[in-house]
C-alpha cells in the first residue's frame, strides 16, 4: 500500500491565469489536510521546453511560488519547492525516457497543439515533456494528481509508464496514479475564442484573466468576453452547444464553490448585462486579496527563495530513497 500522496506542478512560463487558479491552485489548497501528504512544485524544467528569457524565468518562478503561498498553500502543511533544485526529477526523467515508447508520445494531443505543423523546429524537450512529468509524480510515489482537464492524457501516460516499469522489472514499485479532475471549472476557456483553453501563452491579453489583473481590467475583460445573443438559461441543458455561455457559468461556479446548476438557479433568465458585472465582482472579491498578497511577497524574492530551498530539502528526503531503489531495480 502506498501512502496517500498528492503531487502537482505549475510551469513558470508567464503570468498565471484564472484557468491555473480554478483548475489547479484552488484545488491544491483544498487537498491540504489529514487525508494526503501534499507536494507542490514550480516546474521550471518544463518551462524551458519553449524559450524562456533567463530573467523572466526567475521572475515567473517567484510569481508562481507567490501565487501558491498567497492562495493558501501552507509550507508547514505542504512541501513547496522548485523542480530544478531536486536533481532526481531530471534523473528519473531520463530513466523514463527509456521506458516510454515513441508511439505513446506520438499520441499526446498537447504536443500536437503546441507544436502545430512545425514539429521539426520545436525542442526535443517539448516532445519528451510528459515523460519528465511522469518522473515528477513517481519520484514521490504520488497516488493522486490534481490537474485541469488538459493534463488528463499526461497523467494517463504516467500510469502507463508505471505499469510498464513494474511489468518489465517484475516489481510492484511504482503506484498507478489517479488523476483528480473534479469541479465545475476544470477546463476554463479563452474569453475571446470558446474553442481554446485559457492559457498563459495565448496571443491576446484580453482572452485571459491574469491572477495579477486589477479590478478594472477584470471587469473590462469579462464585459468584452464573447457571448451569444441569448441570455442565461434556467438549467444546464440550456448551455448545450453554447461554449462561451457555458464557460462563464462554469467560471462563476468555480469561484463561488458551487455548481453550474446552482448558478443558473440564481441567474437563469438574466441577460449578460446582469451576469457579467456579477461575475466580475465575484472574481475581484476572490482574486484581489490573493494578488495583493502576491505583490507583497514578490517584493521579497529572497524570502521566497529561502522557503523554496527548505521545501527542496523536504522533497529530496522523500525522493532520494525512491530514486536509489529505482536505480537498483534497473541493475545500476
Ligand atoms: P498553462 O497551460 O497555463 O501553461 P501549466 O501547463 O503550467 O499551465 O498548468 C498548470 C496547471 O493548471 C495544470 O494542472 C493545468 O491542468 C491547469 N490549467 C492550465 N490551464 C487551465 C485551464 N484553462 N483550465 C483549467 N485548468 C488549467
Ligand atoms: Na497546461
Amino acid at each position: 500500500a502506498f501512502t496517500p500522496r498528492v503531487f502537482s506542478g505549475i510551469k513558470p512560463s508567464g503570468g498565471l491565469t484564472l484557468g491555473n487558479y480554478l483548475g489547479a491552485i484552488k484545488r491544491w489548497v483544498d487537498m491540504q489536510g489529514p487525508d494526503f501528504e501534499t507536494i507542490y512544485c514550480v516546474v521550471d524544467l518544463h518551462a524551458i521546453t519553449v524559450w524562456q528569457d533567463p530573467a523572466d524565468l526567475k521572475r515567473s518562478t517567484h510569481e508562481v511560488a507567490a501565487a501558491l503561498l498567497a492562495s493558501g498553500i501552507d509550507p508547514e502543511k505542504s512541501v513547496l519547492f522548485n523542480q530544478s533544485q531536486v536533481p532526481g526529477h531530471a534523473e528519473l526523467g531520463w530513466l523514463f525516457n527509456c521506458v516510454a515508447r515513441v508511439g505513446w508520445m506520438n499520441r499526446m494531443t498537447q504536443f500536437k497543439d503546441k507544436a502545430g505543423k512545425n514539429t521539426e523546429k520545436v525542442s526535443l524537450g517539448l516532445y519528451a515533456y510528459p515523460s519528465l512529468m511522469a518522473a515528477d509524480i513517481l519520484l514521490y510515489h504520488a497516488t493522486h494528481v490534481p490537474v485541469g482537464e488538459d493534463q488528463k492524457q499526461h497523467v494517463e501516460l504516467t500510469r502507463d509508464i508505471a505499469a510498464k516499469f513494474n511489468h518489465d522489472y517484475g516489481v510492484e514499485f511504482f503506484p498507478v496514479t489517479t488523476p483528480v479532475i473534479e469541479g465545475p471549472a476544470m477546463r476554463v476557456m479563452n474569453l475571446r475564442d470558446g474553442s481554446k483553453k485559457m492559457s498563459k501563452s495565448g496571443e491576446s491579453d484580453m482572452e485571459r484573466i491574469n491572477m495579477l489583473d486589477d479590478a478594472d481590467t477584470i471587469a473590462k475583460k469579462f464585459k468584452k468576453a464573447r457571448t451569444d445573443p441569448e441570455g442565461l438559461p434556467s438549467d444546464v441543458a440550456g448551455l448545450k452547444d453554447r461554449p462561451e455561455a457555458r464557460n462563464l457559468v462554469d467560471i462563476y461556479a468555480g469561484l463561488a464553490d458551487t455548481t453550474a446548476e446552482a448558478v443558473l438557479g440564481d441567474f437563469g433568465g438574466a441577460g449578460w448585462g446582469t451576469f457579467k458585472p456579477a461575475l466580475a465582482e465575484l472574481a475581484v472579491e476572490k482574486l484581489a486579496p490573493i494578488s495583493d498578497e502576491m505583490k507583497r511577497l514578490l517584493d521579497a524574492p529572497d524570502e521566497i527563495d529561502a522557503l523554496l530551498a527548505k521545501g527542496a530539502e523536504k522533497a529530496e528526503a522523500i525522493a532520494e530513497p525512491i530514486l536509489e531503489r529505482t536505480f537498483e531495480i534497473m541493475g545500476f
